[in-house]
């Protein structure tokens, strides 16, 4: 029995795929911050008399001593993880901050997505084909990192912190595959383009009826969605690294993935780290 953890695994992409393998006979830890959407899972899960290999751990993955405890509890409990999905994301629709003091978008789509990985290396490195499938948008040429101003302190708009955060994920893939250069690990970028999920959810009305008609009109179905994902879990590819846009193979060495801002972006992240958490932690 393989043992996977999916961030985002109580909706959309997430859950479909959590449900997907519950159906293998595969153990699957689904986190996710809402009670109600954990215990839907939960008697689904049982529907698919799978509910002794379902659990929902609930924790909001915006905030970085939750997901270091998470991480601690996940290791603690299964010393061996075979893949982990990056899908938990929210649509900020106006800036905020998080008690850490982290604008939200940056911390749940950058922050805990490098932590995590990072955090459960050694237990997925116990699995014989070990992979991280993060839910992304790469393969976009839009969006960029303002190094200057990473939390959009100055000038916040929804959609350029999500596509900031698309940018940096592509190149949390470039230093995960450059900083562990032994790992088994494939490190794998998905962008499943337009699904039928959430989306609409963080809006107000009347975008969110708009939104949800747009949807249900152009969006691919979940279920359809994740069969190139779930191919990519059962069979990792070859490389360290490797980018999809649904099935289209996106080149790692373009401008996108550049190895020294991807550096750059994980030595900035692991000083705020340090400045955000440890300081609370000795008071
Ligand atoms: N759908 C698309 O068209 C599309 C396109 C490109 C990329 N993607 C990527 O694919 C991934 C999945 O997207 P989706 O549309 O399936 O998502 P979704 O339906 O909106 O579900 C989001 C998931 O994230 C969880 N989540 C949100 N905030 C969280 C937090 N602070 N801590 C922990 N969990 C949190 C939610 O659980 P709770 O509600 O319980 O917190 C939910 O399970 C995302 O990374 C997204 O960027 C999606």
């Amino acid at each position: 029995m393989r043992t996977f953890v999916i961030t985002g695994g109580t909706q959309g992409i997430g859950k479909a795929l959590a449900l997907h393998y519950l159906g293998r006979g595969d153990r699957v830890l689904a986190i996710g911050t809402s009670q109600v959407r954990g215990e839907t899972l939960l008697a689904e899960a049982d529907r698919l008399s799978a509910g002794d290999r379902c659990s929902f751990l609930p924790a909001d993955l915006s905030s970085l001593t939750m997901t270091a405890r998470l991480a601690d509890r996940l290791r603690t409990q299964y010393p061996s993880i075979d893949a982990l999905v990056l899908g938990a994301f929210r649509f900020q629709t106006k800036r905020q901050e998080t008690a850490e003091g982290i604008e939200r978008t940056f911390a749940l789509y950058v922050l805990s997505r490098y932590l995590l990985a990072e955090e459960l290396r050694t237990a997925l490195e116990r699995a014989p084909h070990p992979v991280i499938v993060n839910l992304c948008g790469t393969g976009s040429k839009a969006g960029r990192l303002y190094w200057n101003d990473l939390q959009l302190r100055r000038r916040y708009r929804p959609l350029m912190a999500t596509m900031q955060g698309a940018r940096a994920n592509d190149l949390l893939g470039v230093a995960f595959a450059a900083e562990h250069p032994d790992s088994p690990i494939r490190y794998v970028l998905h962008n499943p383009l337009f699904v039928d999920t959430g989306l609409a959810e963080p809006f107000s009305q009347p975008t969110r009826t708009a939104l949800n008609i747009i949807t249900r009109l152009f969006a691919a179905p979940v279920d359809k969605a994740i069969e190139p994902i779930v191919d990519l879990m059962d069979t990792p590819p070859e490389s360290a690294l490797s980018a999809f846009q649904v099935r289209r193979t996106i080149d790692v060495t373009g401008p996108a993935f550049d190895l020294t801002a991807a550096h750059r972006l994980t030595r900035t992240l692991r000083n705020l780290i340090i400045k955000s958490v440890e300081p609370k932690a000795k008071d």
